[in-house]
């Protein structure tokens, strides 16, 4: 059967090279992977002091459409050696109530991108540090750390073959992993 992905997308910006990566790669496993981009840009600040009985909605509906996924796949930049704070932020809004995360037992996998050379590895690797607390199984390889991103597109369209086989490669082994843990 068709699994759900939720894509996670670290960068809040318009024209994202990690969203434009994200379109790329949700058209790449038809049939298997039905995938989709859930917004974490609406998101306050997590606070628990507003995380109640009660909770914003942005918090509800984004825990609920993370725990309707049977996956998901992180797109993300590097901000000084780390991972972005919106996507920090909406980890944290997602592992909350604790003992309840809405990550917990979603197989993920991780994509780094940076128009500099080392391709995000500071954050790819932030971001897989918390994973095993979340109790999320993440693709061990291929990794993806994609350098010189800022060549690879020309306006909307990925311009790079052999980027492209690359993210096919990807998609396919995230495929078979997420059929591994979900079965
Ligand atoms: C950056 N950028 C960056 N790049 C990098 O390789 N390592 C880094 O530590 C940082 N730090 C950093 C901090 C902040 C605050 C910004 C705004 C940017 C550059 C970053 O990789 C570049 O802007 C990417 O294109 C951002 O990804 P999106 O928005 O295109 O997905």
């Amino acid at each position: 059967a068709t699994k759900k992905i939720a894509i996670v997308v670290g960068s809040l910006r318009q024209d994202s090279f990690s969203r434009k990566l994200a379109k790329e790669m949700m058209n790449m496993a038809p049939g298997k992977l039905e995938m989709e981009i859930v917004e974490i840009g609406n998101l306050p600040l997590y606070n628990e002091d507003i995380d109640t009985a009660t909770p914003p909605a942005a918090f509800t509906e984004f825990r609920d459409r993370i725990r309707a996924a049977d996956g998901i796949l992180f797109v993300t930049p590097e901000y000084n050696r780390s991972m972005p704070g919106a996507l920090k932020n909406a980890i944290d809004v997602g592992s909350r109530p604790y003992g309840k995360a809405a990550w917990s037992g979603k197989p993920c996998a991780i994509v780094s991108q940076s128009p500099g050379a080392l391709g995000g590895f500071g954050a790819n690797h932030h971001l897989r540090q918390t994973l095993p607390f979340l109790n999320m199984p993440a693709m061990p390889g291929p990794e993806a750390y994609l350098g010189g991103i800022g060549s690879k597109f020309q306006g909307e369209a990925l311009a790079d073959e052999s980027l492209r086989g690359f993210l096919q490669t990807f998609v396919d082994s995230f495929a078979a992993w997420v059929e591994r843990h979900t079965g």
